[in-house]
């Protein structure tokens, strides 16, 4: 008979349950709001986030944000209301500063919190990119990033504050 886990195997969690220090707590204060708000100093455009998308994304994510294990990052826009909805993105995020927080802590899925802050621009800006949402050129950082207009915007319905 098998065991699952084996006598005294212990998963490595966060230590719930235990109070967490004033540096615990400070280490983990990385949340950009949709405004922007918390969006730190660095910058990153699209083609130096192409070679870090190779690397680190496309093994699961596919070339040029398509066709492989996990989620369908780019295309799509306009689908959402159609038969065939495509979340990605374009099609569906609201808001480009939530794309920053989002890279920042939880991706590479295999590698969290690893990249640097001008990293998850660059990232940032190659998806945005490649979605046709900014041009090639355009370098992302604090300012520029929430000035992206996402086409989806006005496609949630604001019920809180
Ligand atoms: C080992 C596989 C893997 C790697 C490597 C990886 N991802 Fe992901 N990614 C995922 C999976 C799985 C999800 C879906 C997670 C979920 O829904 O909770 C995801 C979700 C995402 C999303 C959200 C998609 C959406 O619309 O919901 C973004 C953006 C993203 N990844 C960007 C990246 C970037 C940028 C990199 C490289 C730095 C990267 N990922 C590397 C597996 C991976």
């Amino acid at each position: 008979m098998i065991t699952f886990p084996s006598p005294g195997f212990q998963l490595p969690g966060p230590g719930l349950g235990q109070p967490a220090s004033p540096d615990e707590i400070s280490a983990r204060e990385y949340t950009v709001t949709k405004d922007g708000v918390g969006l730190p100093p660095g910058s990153g455009t699209a083609s130096e986030g192409a070679v870090l998308y190779q690397q680190l994304c496309e093994k699961c994510h596919g070339r040029a944000g398509r066709g492989a294990s996990a989620e369908e990052l780019v295309g799509g826009i306009g689908s959402l209301a159609s038969g065939f909805p495509d979340k990605t993105i374009g099609s569906c995020w609201p808001y480009a500063p939530t794309l920053f927080d989002y890279i920042r802590r939880a991706m590479p899925i295999d590698a969290p919190l690893s990249l640097t802050d001008s990293q998850v621009y660059a990232l940032s800006a190659y998806l945005l990119q490649l979605s046709r949402l900014i041009a090639d050129s355009q370098r992302m950082d604090a300012q520029s990033l929430r000035r992206v207009i996402m086409p989806n915007r006005k496609g949630f319905l604001q019920t809180g504050p």
